[in-house]
């Protein structure tokens, strides 16, 4: 089911978000399916929880091709609950930015540019994956959102921080991640 994204100005985008204590639920498992569907519908890159207003630990992620983003190497579909990074260098890359709950707008966001990210799926079974350049900032962008972090509170130069329809004419208009 397609789930009402929350906006910037929402409180439930500032929580830190709960760990999941139950895996293989119901509950879990309709929560995933809602959030592919509403990812899906939006052409995101990635969605938290909290963004369909669930407290918990849970981010996915992923595609082939992005029509927003049609420059970006594919990322492989991933569920990952209660996750943990380990940033594995501390050089910093500038890159691009959009969030469904930040429509319409893009921003030039510093990110580590290869960490490793480990974490379980619905089943809880572990999953542990190193990942660098526009991987490695989908994810850093995503568990953000567990911590009730935006990209624009990470935005250095304010002058790279805009509307997608002026900065980049030739993409979709639709949403935003
Ligand atoms: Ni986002």
């Amino acid at each position: 089911m397609i789930r009402e994204i929350l906006k910037m100005g929402d409180p439930r985008l500032l929580q830190v978000a709960r760990k999941v204590e139950r895996f293989n639920t119901p509950e879990l498992r309709t929560l995933i399916e809602d959030m592919f569907d509403t990812m899906d519908h939006a052409n995101g890159a990635g969605l938290a929880a909290p963004q369909i207003g669930v407290d918990l630990q849970v981010v996915i992620f992923g595609f082939d091709r992005n029509p927003r983003y049609p420059d970006a190497p594919m990322v492989p579909k991933t569920v990952l609950v209660n996750p943990v990074l380990e940033m594995l260098s501390d050089e910093l890359e500038d890159g691009w930015e959009g969030c469904l709950s930040v429509p319409g707008l893009r921003g030039v966001v510093p990110r580590h540019v290869r960490l490793k990210y480990s974490g379980h799926d619905l089943m809880g079974n572990r999953l542990e994956r190193v990942a660098e350049g526009f991987h490695a900032r989908v994810v850093q962008h995503e568990c953000d959102h567990l911590r009730g972090i935006l990209y624009p509170m990470r935005i250095k130069d304010f002058s790279r921080f805009g509307f997608t329809e002026v900065l980049f004419p030739d993409l979709p208009a639709n949403g935003d991640d």
